[in-house]
């Protein structure tokens, strides 16, 4: 196969994507494939080999078999860049359009899981409009979840913007903070479980599920911040995560279902808060997880006896199962 592994990005997570990126390409490679590598820049631009691309719609790109868009947050894990591929009418890895843009918004993703009953924390939206209208009143709406808070952009990734909020004092500026990245902003009550992160891979109703995994911070941050994701020594990941079997499965299945339930194909991690050593909260979905050798996503899957090369290998595969399916159809 021939394979366009895509780095970069227009999003603060752009450094993270070439990192990831950089790993993928290596996996493809020895998975046996040809990587075409095309790099999106900070601006947006597009180029392969030092030259700008310029694309055609039903015109695929660079001749290749399948996309491995390896791109966090907006412009890449948003469905955006999922609707362009689309319309370029090649296979591409990954959950599609509708799937990567509910996933991107913690607002909407939360509303999804909250009418099926899905155990969350607590959590209201914000608009800006509507801060800036009646911040006192939406202060006092707010109030309800208690403290301590944490206040997100609702459609960001990495920690980036996000402020855990111990008193009424700071929420306002922490809101102004998370404003500047995103105009709707997420506050939710705070949970004092185990995070605990399984990936899941695979297409249709039946995706298979890795041994949870348990984020211990090691480097002395308070929560999973940007730094204990990205620093070495900020984080160890327990695999398994310490729990009873039965709780480990219960996670399994919820991450199974969350993937099912939101439409996601080929990959995700699902990110749990584990409160009491039983009771499985669903934090996030994340459609195209860190990739590095070091992140979660391939470790846990390591873990559960998928080496590195063989998940990028299933990946593609899947992506032109999937991308045949959908074809299939009249439409
Ligand atoms: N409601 C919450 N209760 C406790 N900790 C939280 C909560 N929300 C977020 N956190 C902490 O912040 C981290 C980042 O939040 P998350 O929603 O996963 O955003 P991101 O998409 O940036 O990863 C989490 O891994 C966790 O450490
Ligand atoms: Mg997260």
């Amino acid at each position: 196969m021939k394979v366009a592994v895509l780095a970069g990005g227009r999003s603060s997570e752009h450094d993270v994507s070439l990192n990831s990126a950089a790993a993928v390409r290596e996996g493809v490679l020895a998975a046996g494939h040809e990587v075409i590598d095309v790099l999106i820049e900070r601006g947006g631009a597009w180029s392969h080999d030092g030259d700008m691309l310029s694309l055609t719609p039903g015109g695929g790109l660079l001749g290749v078999n399948v996309v491995f868009p390896v791109l966090h947050g907006p412009f890449g894990e948003d469905g955006t860049l999922q609707g362009l591929l689309e319309l370029l009418d090649v296979p591409y890895v990954g959950a599609g359009v509708l799937a990567s843009s509910l996933c991107m918004d913690k607002v909407v993703f939360k509303e999804v899981l909250a009418a099926a009953d899905v155990p969350q924390v607590p959590y209201a939206g914000v608009r800006e409009p509507r801060w800036r209208a009646e911040p006192e009143l939406v202060l006092r709406e707010l109030a309800v979840l208690g403290t301590p808070v944490f206040v997100k952009p609702a459609r960001l990734g990495s920690s980036v913007g996000i402020a855990k909020v111990s008193s009424e004092a700071e929420l306002g500026p922490a809101l102004d903070t998370a404003f500047a990245h995103d105009s709707l902003v997420i506050v939710e009550g705070f949970s004092p479980g185990m995070e605990v992160e399984c990936a899941v891979l695979g297409i249709g109703s039946e995706p298979d599920a890795s041994v949870p995994g348990e984020i211990v911070l090691t480097g002395g941050a308070d929560w999973y911040d940007y730094e204990a994701k990205y620093t070495d020594g900020g984080m160890e990941l327990v695999v398994p995560a310490r729990l009873p079997d039965h709780v480990l499965e219960d996670v399994r299945r919820l991450a199974v279902d969350t993937f099912v339930r939101v439409g996601c194909a080929g990959l995700a991690r699902v990110d749990f808060f584990v409160e009491d050593g039983e009771r499985v909260l669903v934090n996030e979905l994340n459609t195209l997880p860190g990739f590095t050798k070091t992140s979660v996503y391939p470790k846990l899957w390591e873990q559960t006896g998928v080496p590195f090369p063989a998940l990028c290998d299933r990946l593609i595969a899947l992506a032109i199962e999937r991308f045949e399916l959908e074809r299939s159809v009249a439409f």
